[in-house]
């Protein structure tokens, strides 16, 4: 996958793009990254980005002229979204990540101060994407987390084939939340480990697991149970940690 990135602030990427799985991903050559930089397409003596928006009120506007010229100096081609980010957005969630994983390409726009004049998003954006409803000072923060969703989802970036699926919201969980994990020492300040992790018994292991992302799904995120894959068995679960919450 190649992705450009379009930011004001674009030296902030290197350090999370040089580290761990999204250093994989690029050394192993499964990820061709490059963050660029918004200002160098400005054509003015003062290199301006932004101007004050018309109709009056507070906040600067990134001008469409610049930023139309950067993005189509990456050169889009038609299949390829055109990202911008901006609490505007539709929300980034699982199954959006795993969809732009299947692109080869992604260019990302981040924006900055009040917004991005509207004529860009008519005549060079394609998508929106929001990572949460609260606003942050630019899109470059927004982007770094996109990116990492995203990339961790192609196949090769994680080590063990197929991790990913066992991740909390992926398909492989129905779209629960995972449930607790323990690794050394068997016991740790006064506290210890469930009896089933150790017993060896994997049937019993995968039930116990099972039940444990439900109970964790109800108790944090209970809204992800109406759209989760659910058996028999997970609904008449679920029914008795409803009839006996403290259970
Ligand atoms: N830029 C500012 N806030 C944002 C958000 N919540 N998501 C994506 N980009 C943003």
């Amino acid at each position: 996958m190649k992705i450009d990135v379009l930011a004001l602030f674009p030296s902030m990427f290197e350090p999370v793009m040089s580290q761990s799985m999204m250093w994989k991903a690029r050394d192993r050559g499964l990820l061709d990254f490059q963050a660029h930089d918004i200002r160098d397409y400005a054509v003015d003596k003062h290199r301006a980005v932004d101007d004050s928006p018309y109709g009056g009120g507070g906040g600067m506007i990134l001008k469409p002229d610049v930023l139309v010229r950067a993005i189509e100096a990456l050169k889009p081609d038609d299949q390829s979204p055109v990202i911008l980010m901006s609490p505007q957005g539709r929300l980034l969630t699982h199954s959006v990540a795993v969809e732009l994983s299947r692109h080869a390409r992604l260019i990302l726009v981040c924006g900055h101060y009040e917004g991005v004049d509207e004529r860009v998003r008519e005549l060079a954006i394609n998508d929106e994407i929001s990572i949460g409803d609260y606003v942050l000072t630019g899109g470059e923060l927004a982007a770094m987390v996109l990116i990492d969703a995203v990339v961790r989802q192609i196949p090769g970036v994680l080590g063990a084939e197929g991790a990913q699926d066992r991740d909390s919201h992926s398909h492989g969980l129905g779209g629960l939340l995972e449930g607790p994990h323990y690794t050394r020492p068997a016991e740790f300040r006064g506290l210890g480990v469930p009896p089933v992790l150790t017993s060896g018994h994997h049937a019993e292991v995968d039930r116990w697991r099972r039940r444990q992302a439900l109970k964790r799904t109800w108790q944090t995120r209970p809204d992800l149970l109406a759209g989760a894959e659910l058996s028999d068995d997970d609904l008449a679960f679920l029914a008795g940690l409803i009839a006996e919450p403290g259970a």
